[in-house]
């Protein structure tokens, strides 16, 4: 088996803000290949425990290797926007903290099997849970030309996207995409200069985020973890592309808002309440000395809120 590594991002922060309690339960939502649920694991005493999701089996079988000592630690394989449905099951609840490192692991961006990579070719897959319906090949060949040209636009912020959506119709009606090198072709044939190398994350980017519903998991995981937290119970969220880390911005900045009525009403009738407070003042970025040891942790941005 190739051995994957993956650098933990943010990783003694992350864990220092989200442990207070060594006792405490806590939730891995992004588990990967256990780099964070470790750390937090030698945070806590043996009577604490440590719950990780992901919905990659390949990941989770490394984790599981790598945490195998720890009699307080179990996995789940499911989607992090199940969290309050598997945390009520177990009878767990309520929970001291959630922590959230969104995206991808070196794991899934560098094996070209996955269908992530742009530089490994591989079969256009793209999916973290292989059990999901469609995968990124099934959407390029047969989403219509302005629903192609929505994802590359809205989930990959390309200015370009109309311009490779209609190259993505063209080429697919002579031969169906198969692999992560045809969609780079296509790229690559519409976008030239300095920056077809940031479309081409872009685009990529775009069509990850579609075939795993990304953006809908994000929210709903969110709502639900808060739910699931103690008061005083902490939610860290690393995010790494903006589309990311507006939907935590807003979340984060609405619970921390109190009434909205107008400043001349007398009397309150939005029942909006305050219901939890920063613990880290906008956001931390890794060090500089991070950011040169490990290039992708370069986007990362890391928020934290307590939950009243
Ligand atoms: C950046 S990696 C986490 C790396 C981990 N913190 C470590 O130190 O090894 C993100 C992981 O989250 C998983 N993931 C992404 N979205 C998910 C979701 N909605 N539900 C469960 N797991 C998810 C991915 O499969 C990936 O393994």
């Amino acid at each position: 088996m190739t051995l994957y590594r993956h650098i933990p991002v943010l990783l003694h922060e992350s864990v220092d803000l989200l442990v207070t309690d060594p006792r405490g339960i806590y939730v891995d939502a992004t588990l990967g290949l256990g780099g964070h649920s470790e750390v937090i694991l030698k945070h806590i005493s043996s009577s604490g425990r440590v719950i990780g999701f992901d919905v990659d089996p390949d990941a989770i079988a490394i984790a599981q290797k790598r945490l195998e000592n720890f009699n307080n630690f179990q996995f789940i394989r499911n989607n992090f926007k199940q969290i309050k449905i598997e945390l009520t099951r177990m009878n767990l609840l309520p929970i001291n903290g959630v922590l959230f490192d969104l995206g991808l692991s070196s794991l899934e961006i560098d094996n070209g099997e996955k269908g992530f990579s742009f530089i490994n070719d591989g079969p256009l897959d793209m999916r973290m849970d292989p059990s999901l319906p469609q995968t990124a090949s099934d959407i390029i060949n047969h989403e219509n030309r302005e629903e192609l040209r929505r994802i590359i636009r809205d989930f990959g912020e390309e200015r370009h996207a109309g311009a490779i959506a209609n190259r993505i119709v063209k080429i697919r009606n002579q031969k169906p995409y198969q692999y992560t090198s045809d969609l780079a072709d296509t790229v690559r044939e519409t976008i030239h200069g300095p920056f077809q190398i940031k479309s081409l994350a872009r685009v990529f980017q775009a069509f990850r985020i579609a075939v795993n519903h990304e953006l809908e998991a994000l929210k709903r995981g969110l709502i639900d973890a808060f739910d699931c937290l103690a008061p005083n119970g902490r939610l860290v969220v690393i995010s790494y592309h903006s589309l990311e880390d507006r939907i935590v911005k807003t979340f984060f900045r609405d619970l921390y808002t109190g009434c909205i009525c107008p400043p001349e009403q007398a009397v309150c009738t939005c029942s909006n309440r305050i219901q939890a407070e920063p613990v880290v003042k906008k956001f931390l970025e890794p060090a500089q000395a991070e950011q040169d040891a490990n290039p992708r942790s370069r986007s990362a941005r890391l928020r934290c809120l307590r939950k009243l």
